[in-house]
């Protein structure tokens, strides 16, 4: 299993971004995650279009490999602001199904962008529509908090949802990368890849911390470890 961490930027110093991008590559982070939250879809207000732009160009590491642009959209309507990130430079642009009234148009569009799509799950929102329309679907997304803030604790039941969604994927055969967001840390990460996740967001654990390289180090120490 190739494992991918996805450190969020909600809890960079937004004063230094493109710097943090830079330090979190360096550290080791395999995709930049950004949360876009609107105050409507859910109680926070975070960063548009303008600011995806303006960090797509710190999202390499420093041999100059890009680093995938990992957008988290919790807003409602979704496709404008889905195609306005596509264009502002997300390599992957992912969406609530209750966020938007027409979930396969949206996956359409997205994906006509040139971007992967992919869909996030609430801890109380149940995976059905993915039986509809998982042939258009690059990454599912499980919640293990409820979306708005960062820094919040991991909610068990997350668990069991990830093996739900490992066994769909196993069922269609197809590269779908199965992310998991929300209170992970060094000590839980292991059992979340138990489960059967293989992309890790982290926000609170990451950029809480002041030295990134060891909290990245600690994390895949874990994955490397056996059962
Ligand atoms: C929550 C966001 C998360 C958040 C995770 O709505 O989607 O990406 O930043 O933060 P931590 O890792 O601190 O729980
Ligand atoms: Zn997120």
């Amino acid at each position: 299993m190739s494992y991918r961490i996805a450190p969020s930027i909600l809890s960079a110093d937004f004063a230094r971004l493109g710097e943090e991008v830079r330090s979190v590559i360096a550290a080791g982070a395999d995709w930049i995650h950004f949360d876009v939250m609107d105050n409507h879809y859910v109680p926070n207000l975070t960063i548009g279009p303008g600011v995806a732009q303006a960090i797509k160009p710190h999202c390499k590491t420093p041999a100059g490999t890009p680093v995938p642009l990992d957008v988290h959209l919790m807003v409602q309507p979704v496709d404008a602001l889905a195609q306005a990130f596509a264009k502002a430079g997300a390599d992957l642009v992912s969406f609530h199904p209750e966020a938007s009234a027409h979930v396969d148009r949206t996956l359409q569009l997205i994906k006509a962008e040139g971007c992967q799509a992919g869909l996030v799950f609430n801890p109380a929102t149940p995976l059905d529509v993915l039986e509809w329309v998982i042939d258009k679907v690059d990454l599912i997304l499980i919640m293990s908090v409820n979306p708005g803030f960062g820094g919040q604790s991991f909610i068990d039941s997350a668990l069991r949802k990830i093996e739900q969604a490992r066994s769909l994927i196993q069922s269609t055969g197809r590269d779908i990368r199965l992310e998991v967001d929300g209170g992970i840390k060094v000590d839980n990460i292991r059992r979340v890849a138990d489960a059967g996740a293989d992309t890790f967001v982290a926000g609170s654990a990451i950029f809480g911390k002041p030295d990134y390289p060891a909290v990245i180090a600690a994390m895949r120490a874990e994955l490397a470890r056996g059962r």
